[in-house]
């Protein structure tokens, strides 16, 4: 067991949090201090709101408040925000309080009385209109180096730059807009030359840090280190421990970056063991991590080390798993884009694990990525709904249905194999996790899923356990060892669900509390399981757009109104695992069909006299999957198949359709153009046309049409006035039919 201390960049409480500061250093964070927990290590994971410094300031006069008030307001906010999206801080505490300030004029003192911090007159701006200094972001300009606009008179967002008063082009007051005059003021200094060498050995030996945090730190190294001023003057922040210093405090970036220490110092008092931190802050072995967005970098990978090697015996950073930035729309995420993106309202609409697992999928952590909406419900439908949740279900409910608990385990090759693929998939997702690589741990995660279901698919359960209950047991047994290695290694980055599953698998608890090496343990044969319930639900795509999909041109070829009535239809691949006589009709099947589900669906067809009983078998057919249920004398129909009758044009074919390519069960077939999966009745279905027919010279049917590469002639397509759409997954799987048939066959 190793101890980490897990230090989390304190977002400014000027604004509630947003997505970009979930992606860039919360959630990473909570991720890998769940892993760590889950790893067994002893870990603190500190942080809070950075309530001092000018932009709070300015935007609290801007409100009419007081500074303490505006930071306080989004102290809460944000506060609960994090606690609503499942991110577990030891602590998660605040800037502007006494333990913090205490801290860091202890810091202050120390630093001064060994010699690197000394006091120096210097040049500050000033304006002669407001009669005060003007600190940081109260003055703005051009940047002397990249030439960004409004850039603040400290550090320029655009290329990282710090600036010394004076280096800003084209200076104004913020808040009156008049050029300031250049005055001489008194500043405390922290002496950064007198670290050069140290901690140039220092990045040297962290060779391992990711490659952007690594070279903005050397470029910084290289271009000489400043002595910095670390005061300011303003009122609204952590005081001067010194006589003589009102109207002066301490400059933010120092005094939040010791919030790392001080938060670890209040945790301690909190827990009643007040030298806890020492644990984590005394001692070389224990490993420091800093989750912060790429612009904090030098603060974490020079400011900070430097004053805690000036404080002597702290610990040093260990890694510093800086994040690009999560854009959206092109731009980098802030509060003034976009209005619902921000963590509050994101929360009224979706649950925190989809949040998560999105973000997570799409992690900037080597480079900037990109957020939309659409993506989101693509990925949270057709990744974490479609794999992880569905297979979740299916194992868990028919295992629980069919036998109450967990089945006796079958000794043998599949045994073994499901041993070996749990044991491959947790080794490789630690690797990842423990190198802080998340996004590639989570598609571990992913695969494994996939794996699960592919599994489940071809043991196929539902059919052992009428002829075979035993084997089909053993098949079960498997599966569910699969779901708990699924629910432990979830766990980091979707703790809700991931629990939830733990307990339907009949474990109490959470599986933090069992440890990752619970991951290669199989649930026990006898285990009484509960009744499980889909933990992730598919989003439904609503009419109304999000304003950011608004401002994109219409995405879609098709117009809204054409294809009305097909829209309406879920149409999905399914394969028929078995074939019954109907009980009480002649004429009639009763198929169960599998279409990716949890279990088989029930469909009664009339193609009896059609098809024979083995050309029915494993059958790949289509199936539309949104009908109300029906009775046919008296047996339960949840559906209905596709198949393409010529018998009006003359012919005398009923022909099943099926798909041009080998696609899993359950794709959906619905040409993109689908916008809703409620119930739908029969009468609904016959008002799209859909029709079978040769495609010759890009037409069909007289009407244009385009058919992705390599289909077969003969297609079935849906047509609505001059056009028609070839039915199919939108990826190159197209419908056809095995023989002949005439061209303008109805599908029905
Ligand atoms: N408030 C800063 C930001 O949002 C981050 C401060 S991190 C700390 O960019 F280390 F200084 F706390
Ligand atoms: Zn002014």
């Amino acid at each position: 067991m190793s101890k980490i201390c897990i230090n989390v960049a304190w977002p400014y409480s000027n604004g509630a949090i947003h997505l970009g500061h979930l992606a860039g250093s919360l959630l990473p964070a909570d991720i890998f201090s769940r892993y760590c927990r889950l790893a067994g290590n002893e870990v603190i994971m500190v942080g809070g709101s950075d309530q001092h410094g000018t932009p709070i300031t300015v935007s609290a006069e801007k409100m009419h408040m007081t500074p303490e008030e505006y930071a306080d307001r989004y102290h809460e906010i944000n506060k609960k925000a994090i606690e609503d999206m499942e991110i577990e801080y030891s602590l998660y505490t605040k800037t502007h309080c006494s333990n913090h300030f205490e801290v860091v004029q202890t810091l202050f003192e120390k630093l001064k009385s060994n010699g690197y911090i000394y006091e120096k007159e210097t040049e500050q701006y000033y304006c002669p209109r407001c009669a005060r200094f003007l600190p940081d972001r109260y003055v703005e300009g051009i940047c002397p180096k990249c030439g960004a606009e409004k850039t603040r008179s400290d550090q320029c967002d655009r290329c990282g730059t710090t600036f010394e008063t004076g280096d800003l082009k084209e200076p104004y007051c913020t808040l009156c807009g008049s050029v300031p005059e250049i005055r001489p003021t008194r500043h405390f200094f922290l002496k950064l030359s007198a670290f050069r060498d140290r901690l140039a050995e220092y990045v040297e030996e962290h060779d391992y840090w990711r490659s952007n945090v690594k070279t903005f730190t050397k470029n910084w190294l290289d271009e000489g280190l400043t002595d910095r001023a670390i005061t300011r003057d303003m009122e609204w922040g952590v005081p001067i421990p010194e006589k003589g210093w009102d109207g002066k405090v301490i400059y933010v970036w120092f005094e939040a970056v010791t919030g790392y220490l001080s938060a670890s110092v209040e945790y301690s008092k909190i827990i009643g063991k007040p030298d806890y931190w020492e644990k984590f802050w005394k001692d070389p072995g224990c490993r420091h991590y800093y989750f912060i967005g790429k612009d904090n970098i030098p603060f974490h990978s020079i400011i900070w080390p430097a004053m805690l090697m000036g404080a002597g015996d702290m610990t040093l950073p260990y890694d510093i798993p800086a994040n690009e930035y999560l854009m959206i729309g092109g731009g980098k995420f802030s509060k003034s884009r976009g209005g619902a993106i921000d963590v509050p309202s994101v929360l009224k609409e979706y649950d925190a694990d989809l949040v998560r697992y999105y973000l997570s999928a799409v992690m900037p952590d080597t480079r900037d990525s990109e957020f939309s909406w659409d993506d989101f419900i693509t990925k949270v439908n057709n990744e974490l709904v479609a794999d992880l949740g569905n297979y979740y279900h299916r194992c868990i409910s028919f295992a629980k249905k069919n036998f109450g608990c967990v089945p006796d385990p079958v000794t043998g090759p599949e045994y073994d194999e499901t041993g070996k693929q749990i044991e491959d998939s947790v080794k490789e997702y630690s690797g990842y996790l423990s190198g802080c690589d998340f996004k590639k741990g989570l598609k571990a995660v992913m695969d494994l899923a996939h794996y699960g279901n592919r599994y489940f698919d071809s043991a196929k359960p539902w059919a052992l356990v009428k002829t075979d209950r035993e084997a089909c047991g053993g098949a079960l047994f498997n599966c569910l060892r699969i779901a708990k290695a699924l629910a432990v290694m979830a766990w980091p980055f979707m703790p809700a669900s991931s629990g939830k599953v733990w307990n339907y698998l009949g474990y109490s608890g959470t599986p933090e509390d069992a440890g990752l090496e619970a991951a290669c343990v199989p649930v026990p044969a006898g285990q009484e399981l509960a009744e499980p319930v889909p933990v992730y639900r598919k989003i439904e795509i609503k009419k109304e757009k999000k304003p950011e999909e608004q401002k994109k041109p219409a995405a879609p070829a098709v117009p809204e109104g054409p294809f009305a009535d097909f829209r309406k239809m879920e149409i999905k691949v399914g394969e028929v695992v078995s074939v019954e006589d109907h009980p009480e009709a002649e004429k009639l099947y009763v198929l169960k069909i599998d279409l990716g589900e949890e279990e088989p669906r029930q469909i009664v067809t009339n193609l009896k006299t059609v098809y024979s009983r083995e050309q029915m078998e494993g059958r790949k057919l289509l199936v539309i999957s949104n009908l109300k249920p029906a009775k046919f004398r008296g047996v339960q129909s949840s559906g209905m198949l596709m198949a393409a009758d010529d018998g009006a044009l003359g012919g005398s074919a009923v022909l099943l359709l099926k798909p041009s390519a080998d696609v899993p069960n359950g794709t959906v077939i619905n040409c993109g153009l689908q916008n809703s999966s409620s119930r739908i009745e029969v009468k609904h279905c016959e008002k799209a046309v859909i029709k079978v027919a040769h495609v010759k010279d890009g037409r069909f049917l007289g009407k244009e049409i385009q058919v992705p590469e390599g289909s077969p002639e003969v297609i079935a397509a849906v047509i609505d006035g001059d056009r028609a759409i070839p039915l199919g997954d939108g990826k190159g799987c197209v419908m056809t039919v095995e023989s002949g048939i005439t061209d303008g066959a109805d599908v029905v």
